[in-house]
């Protein structure tokens, strides 16, 4: 038996033997016997050993009770999630009211909550306050009047803070990119959005003004828009403090870290990330001659990312000819676009392995598809692969843990699928598949 290779892209507790690959002890194929296909399957270590690799490094740089590791509930969240991010000592960024009551089915606790989104509706703002969230991200000055306003009623005083857009480019694809002045989210600091709130903020009764917060993006594996960013909104807190005579508590500097989907992605290791945003901050604070604040950052991607791998039965394959005479052989699964629509969307790309047997056939060019009725729905574009694969092989892709479930659709009336956790050799369903009972529960027929 033998660990998989260096670049891992695999969940941390997979190995690999006489070409089965076996998740946390257990044989892809007697999960896909069990648990059938397609079905996402978490390693549940892997995930626990991301959040601690986070706080390890949060509590060598700006120490345990100076900074806080907030899971962005949005890449993946489930009840079973939301226990595990609890033990784990992490908090909870929610962004909908859907994902508030996971957290609140989890019996999540509300200081450890913070509440995100761009258009928040009144009644998430309500309950947001109700049940004593730890901080609202303000993302409009309608948005301060709401908050002002049911927390008047309500009789509380909420934390809040200010998002804030410093214009950074992150280098990334345009639709996770976040920070830039053209987006809908935020208080741009250039124009003077990001002072005006400020000041209502602070002129709101109801309203504690803890911070700012900025997220420029996601997937990102160049430092510099990160460095860029936390110095414009350190430096905005000088501005703010020189105005208003107040220093601000907290700081949170968002998600964003990107992972391996592929061998030649080159992500930073966490330590890594976390050592130069501890010094830009150190550094930038020193310079305006600001306390240090409360740090907190908001990963998703690179918690769940890595701790999940997505099993496919092969369905049929088919040999296409190509300009040139070249061929390619179509690979159909039973998934698709309907629980991987990042392909689709952001040209992502992922990596594949035949995961029930060796095969010694010659590589042939070869792009994985799903069943969906359109020519976009692939899952990999081009991919060498065994030219003997056929019917009734399983295929894993790895790295589908975050912004695959979570965004899975039931185009097509495809019952999205189960998330199976594997830990110490068992498995256990903690979201299970949808039926097509499921979805014609939704049918009114009267
Ligand atoms: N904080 C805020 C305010 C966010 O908007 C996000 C992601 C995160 C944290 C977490 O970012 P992460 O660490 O996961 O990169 N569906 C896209 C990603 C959209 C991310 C949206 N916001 C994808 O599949 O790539």
């Amino acid at each position: 038996m033998s660990k998989l290779n260096p670049v891992n892209i695999w969940p941390r507790n997979t190995t690999f033997e006489n070409g089965e690959i076996q998740l946390a002890g257990i044989r892809a194929q007697d999960l896909a016997k069990e648990f059938g296909t397609p079905a996402f399957i978490i390693d549940e270590d892997d995930f626990r050993s991301r959040v601690q690799d986070f706080r390890k490094a949060l509590d060598s740089t700006f120490g345990r009770d100076k900074s806080d590791l907030i899971y962005a509930a949005k890449a993946f969240l489930s009840v079973q999630v939301a226990k595990w991010l609890e033990q784990e000592g992490a908090g909870l960024d929610v962004c909908s009211g859907g994902e508030l009551a996971v957290a609140l089915a989890a019996k999540f606790p509300a200081n450890r909550i913070e509440v995100h989104g761009n258009n928040k509706s009144l009644a998430e703002i309500r309950t947001a306050i109700e049940i004593g969230v730890r901080v609202i991200v303000a993302d409009s000055l309608f948005e301060l009047d709401r908050i002002e306003e049911i927390a008047s009623q309500l009789g509380k005083k909420q934390a809040i803070l200010l998002r804030l857009t410093p214009g950074v480019e992150a280098h990334t694809h345009e639709f996770i990119s976040t920070a830039h002045e053209d987006v809908k989210f935020g208080f741009s600091i250039s124009s003077g959005a990001a002072a005006v709130a400020t000041k209502k903020a602070l002129e709101s009764k109801h309203i504690e003004m803890r911070g700012f917060h900025c997220h420029i993006g996601s997937q990102i594996f160049d430092n510099n828009g990160f460095d860029i960013a936390a110095q414009r909104v350190i430096e905005f807190m000088a501005e703010m403090k020189a105005v208003h005579a107040i220093e601000f508590p907290d700081l949170d500097l968002g998600g964003g870290f990107g992972i391996a989907y592929v061998e030649t992605d080159t992500p930073q290791s966490v330590e890594a990330v976390i050592n130069r945003m501890h010094e830009i901050v150190l550094g930038e604070c020193k310079k305006h001659g600001l306390a240090i604040p409360h740090l907190s950052i908001e990963p998703g991607r690179a918690i769940a990312g890595p701790s999940t791998v997505t099993l496919y039965e092969v369905g049929t394959t088919k040999e296409v000819k190509l300009d040139g005479g070249r061929g390619r052989n179509y690979i159909s699964v039973d998934g698709g676009m309907s629980d991987n629509i990042r392909p689709a969307l952001y040209g992502a790309e992922y990596s594949v392995q035949l995961a029930n047997r060796t095969s010694n056939s010659p590589l042939t060019s070869s792009r994985v598809v799903g069943k969906h009725c359109e020519s976009g729905d692939i899952i990999i574009r081009e991919v060498d692969l065994p030219s003997d694969l056929k019917p009734g092989d399983l295929l894993a892709i790895p790295a589908t843990g975050a912004y695959g479930r979570s965004m899975a659709s039931n185009y097509n009336h495809q019952p999205r699928p189960p998330v199976i956790a594997v830990k110490n050799g068992q498995a256990r369903v903690i979201l299970r598949r949808e039926t097509e009972d499921d979805l014609l529960n939704l049918e009114v027929n009267s």
